[in-house]
């Protein structure tokens, strides 16, 4: 039997360890793990962590083995953030929590949220002016959040209060992954500007979903939305409805988790319409063929088959959510060695998404390569970018959906060409997304 310390330890500099390579140049930091195995270690200032680079590790750890590991380190991170929401709960409270969620994402609601999104996207997209730069990083990461606001509350927030959250997500999501890579909680406790801001934020946000529930709760729901579905959710063993405290957790589950990843990946998918002339081209024309000049409906989904490949393409270079934490509860067995008890373990879907063994020209984006004839079991193995097992995106239906029904309207409205000499480069946070993505959009 192996020990821990038999594990691969990937080289770093004394005292700090890879800590700041994985902060600092997180790309090129992953992309060289898996030369050290597909279990390694890493130090990250005092501490050692567990890095997972193979798709039958991690599908290990996330389902087969799945009551062998708790979330771990970023979620700990976020818990200030998410409280006690689907995203933060763990074992019997997260099994309950979910099973009172997922009606919410049945499909029979699904038609309903197609139109939700379908609005929300025509109204921001027919708001652009022809020929004056938009910077896409903000609209569609705007975008997510309409859209993610608007499928859990029909009736629309009060445009200020939205705002608000519109304003302190972003800095409250940061602190989040700063936290997270950080070699030692200490530095939370000083009273830095970035520390500041980040209680300021959380305060903010925190008061303004509470604002919103309370007025929503008062004006009485029964709805189709989402708010609704969690309202009309009874648990399953007492037959009691969610608390104020557990609604409140849920609305910001479901914005964070449902809000910047669809914008992120929005964003990436508008990145390759707008600098790749022959997708733009190929999108234009699919959209003509099957949605004749109207706005697309859920039944339109299915034709809209190279839209979707080129969203799955998208998300395969640029997963929304990049990196991953799970802590071991016991000792466990993984990959021939054996991880102690309380490790931190790391799983990056953007490094496994872009590792030569499973894609050939891991870096080429090329949509058809998720053609069926093209696609094989290991591609799809290795593809997980919502995660997998019993913590698995409960949004990922709605998610496709969203990514499919904007490229559409966007290929449908616009043709999108990219401002000469404004560079697009890749800056990793808690997503991963470039500083400014400016196009010029031109009417069809
Ligand atoms: C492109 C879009 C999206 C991506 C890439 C994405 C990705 C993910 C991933 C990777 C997880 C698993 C986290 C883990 O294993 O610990 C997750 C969980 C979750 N996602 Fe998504 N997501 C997306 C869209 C959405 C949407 C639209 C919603 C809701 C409207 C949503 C709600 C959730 C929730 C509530 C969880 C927690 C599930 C649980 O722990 O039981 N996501 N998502």
């Amino acid at each position: 039997m192996t020990r821990p310390s038999d594990i691969p330890t990937v080289p770093g500099l004394p005292v700090v360890g890879s800590a700041l390579d994985l902060a600092l140049r997180p790309h090129a930091f992953l992309s060289t793990l898996s030369r050290y195995g597909d279990l390694s270690a890493v130090r990250l200032g005092p501490t050692r962590a567990f890095f997972v680079s193979h798709p039958d590790l991690v599908h290990q750890m996330l389902v087969t083995d799945a009551d062998r590991f708790v979330r771990g380190r970023l979620f700990q991170k976020i818990k200030p953030l998410l409280g006690e929401g689907l995203v933060m709960s763990e074992g019997a409270v997260h099994r309950r929590q979910r099973r009172m969620v997922c009606p919410a994402f049945r499909h029979s609601r699904l038609g309903g949220y197609a139109e939700v999104i379908q609005d929300v996207a025509e109204r921001r997209l027919s708001s652009w002016t022809p020929g004056r730069p938009v910077d896409l990083v903000r609209e569609l990461q705007e975008l997510g959040f309409d859209v993610a606001s608007n499928l859990l509350f029909s009736d629309g927030i009060d445009p200020q209060v939205m705002a608000v959250i519109r304003r302190s997500f972003p800095t409250v999501l940061a602190s989040v992954m700063r936290r997270t890579l950080a070699p030692t909680d200490l530095l939370e406790k000083v009273p830095t500007r970035a520390n500041r801001a980040f209680a300021t934020a959380s305060r903010e946000l925190h008061e303004a979903v509470d604002t919103v529930v309370a007025r929503y709760r008062e004006r009485g729901a029964g709805g189709d939305d989402l708010f609704s579905a969690l309202l009309a959710a009874r648990d399953e063993s007492t037959g009691r409805p969610m608390t104020d405290r557990q609604l409140h957790d849920e609305v910001v589950s479901v914005l964070t988790a449902g809000g910047e990843t669809t914008g992120t990946a929005l964003t990436w998918c508008a990145y390759f319409v707008s600098h790749r002339p022959e997708v733009g081209e190929r999108l234009r024309h699919e959209a003509d063929t099957v949605l004749h000049g109207k706005p697309a409906r859920y039944e339109h989904l299915a034709d809209l088959s190279y839209t979707q490949r080129v969203a799955t393409e998208t998300v395969r270079l640029y997963p929304p959510v990049w990196m991953l934490t799970r802590q071991a509860v016991t000792d466990t067995r993984l990959g021939g060695h054996t991880v102690p008890a309380d490790s931190t373990l790391f799983h990056s879907s953007y490094a496994i998404q872009r590792d030569p063994r499973f894609f050939t020209r891991p870096h080429d984006f090329d949509p058809d390569r998720w053609l069926p004839e093209r696609v094989g079991p290991d591609q799809r193995h290795a593809y997980m970018p919502f995660g997998r097992g019993i913590h698995g995106c409960v949004g990922e239906r709605v998610g496709w959906m969203e990514l499919v029904i904007v490229l559409s309207t966007i290929a449908r409205l616009w043709r999108l060409a990219p401002v000469p000499g404004a560079p697009v480069r890749p800056v990793f946070r808690t997503n991963v997304l470039p500083r400014r993505l400016l196009v010029i959009p031109e009417p069809r």
